[in-house]
């Protein structure tokens, strides 16, 4: 039997992505959003929920630009701290020791220590109530070269990424792989097929 509990979004897990930006004043700041995820495959879009009153929210509303960038587990602090502290008021670059580096297309920096940083120009803002919604083009993704498969795709065993369980408050890591997409389901039609 199932209980409804009213009206949330426990859209478990949620991606720990944290989105670079430059300030009013050049400086580069960064913030955690687990509200995102991709939007379309052509263009290549992902989108970031963010609220007004981030510091981050004016720098992308300003510049058009900004970065997603997904941290390995080992920087779990790091990136907690830049989605517990703003940059309005702190250096979180400094705070945290790790580097910004300017995007090689966009007017955004990404984290350089962060295995994958997607380069985004913003395309479109959509109003939706306690977050705007900044839908991002990727023009560049950049993969650190020692998380490559042999086929040049980010393998995820060695990028590590972080989820998040949202109304949870708790990071954790990857789990073991529990099948193969696109093919597991197939075992279900066995005898079934004409
Ligand atoms: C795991 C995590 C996820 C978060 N997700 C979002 C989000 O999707 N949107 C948002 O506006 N704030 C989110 N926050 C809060 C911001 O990251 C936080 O307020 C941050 O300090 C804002 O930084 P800024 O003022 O430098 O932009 C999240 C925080 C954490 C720790």
């Amino acid at each position: 039997m199932k209980v409804d509990i009213g009206t949330h979004t426990p859209l478990y897990p949620a991606p720990d992505l944290i989105v670079g930006t430059y300030d009013s004043n050049g400086k580069a700041n960064a913030m955690a959003a687990a509200w995102g995820g991709v939007c379309a495959s052509t263009p290549p879009t992902v989108a970031v929920s963010v609220r007004k009153e981030r510091h981050t929210y004016h720098a992308i509303e300003e510049r058009k630009a900004f970065t997603v960038n997904i941290p390995s587990e080992r920087f779990v602090a790091e990136a907690d701290l830049f989605g517990t502290i703003s940059g309005c008021d702190n250096d979180k670059f400094a705070l945290t020791g790790l580097t910004a580096t300017r995007g090689t297309c966009v007017d955004a920096p990404t984290v350089e220590e962060f295995p994958i940083s997607m380069e985004c120009r913003l395309v479109q803002t959509v109003e939706i109530g306690s977050h705007v919604q900044f839908i991002g083009e990727v023009v560049a993704c950049l993969v650190d070269e020692s998380c490559l498969d042999p086929q040049g795709r980010p393998d995820p065993d060695m990028v590590k990424p972080i989820i998040f369980m949202p109304g949870y408050g708790r990071y954790y890591g990857l789990g073991q792989e529990i099948g193969r997409a696109y093919s597991i389901g197939r075992n279900l039609l066995k005898g079934k097929e004409e």
